[in-house]
């Protein structure tokens, strides 16, 4: 790391150390050093694929074959995907911190693999499926699922427990999100483009309500600005050092 870097990890840490409530929030960039790819850029999943044919209400009756498939291909990999110490640096924060929060639009539930105890996901859980007659939902973690899975229930098609695009966000998670952000004294934000509403929208929410903002990325988002520092390196690397020692 550079020593510019170096001194705004440093400029964070002492604001850290001072503060009450951190919440956390967090995207894919925060599992890439598990192994997980990202949506944007060049090996993102987003690339070379589109959206509306696999993450859609729409796209799910068309094919859920296809769907489904994909959404296996991917549930492997996160079966296979530790916490890093990016992940294991927040968990170990609430040893330290009075409070900490994470709000993820991460479907991988590393962050609770990891231990931390507080937990609020935005986009679901991909673990999990929704059976789409009775809405039962279904935890099938470590279960390898078929192409056209069912619900033990009631018999009819199940889908991934995931936000589609064009799908609204889990009403009480959202309500959480918002309360917590709030409440927050330190924002910290990690690993996400910032591109995805309302998500996106928390860190202007946690600036209005007098957070000190910290960004955690590998390269420059539209939080330039917004956050008050913004540290481009590895979260894998900083967030040791942001909360390490204490
Ligand atoms: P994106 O793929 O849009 O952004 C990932 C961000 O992580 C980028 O800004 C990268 O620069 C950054 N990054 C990559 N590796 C990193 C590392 N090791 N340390 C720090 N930062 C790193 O992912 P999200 O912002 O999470 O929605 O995307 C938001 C939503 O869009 C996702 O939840 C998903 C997607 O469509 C649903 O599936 C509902």
């Amino acid at each position: 790391m550079t020593p510019q870097t170096l001194a705004k990890i440093a400029a964070a840490r002492e604001r850290v150390a001072k503060s009450k409530y951190i919440v956390a929030f967090t995207g894919a960039g925060i599992s890439a050093e598990s192994g997980l790819d990202t949506f944007r850029g060049d090996d993102g999943l987003w690339n070379g694929v589109r959206p509306e044919d696999l993450a859609t209400q729409s796209a799910f009756r068309r094919d859920p074959k296809k769907v489904w498939s994909w959404y296996n291909w991917r549930r492997a990999m996160v079966a296979e995907a530790k916490p890093n110490p990016g992940h294991l640096a927040l968990a170990a924060a609430e040893k330290s911190w009075p409070r900490v929060t994470i709000i993820t639009q991460n479907v991988d539930r590393l962050h609770q693999v990891a231990g931390s105890s507080d937990v609020i996901e935005l986009h679901g859980n991909i673990h999990e499926s929704r059976c789409t007659k009775c809405g039962l939902v279904h935890d099938n973690t470590g279960e390898i699922l078929d192409d056209e899975p069912v619900c033990d229930d009631c018999g009819k098609l199940l889908r991934p427990n995931i936000v589609w695009f064009g799908e609204n966000l889990p009403h009480e998670a959202l309500a959480r999100a918002w309360t917590e952000t709030a409440n927050a004294d330190i924002f910290l934000i990690v690993g996400t483009s910032g591109v995805v509403q309302p998500a996106a929208g928390l860190v202007h929410d946690a600036k209005r309500a007098g957070a000190f903002a910290i960004e955690v990325n590998l390269d420059m988002t539209g939080y330039f600005g917004v956050a008050d520092i913004s540290i481009y390196a590895p979260a894998g690397e900083v967030l040791p050092l942001l909360f390490g020692g204490k």
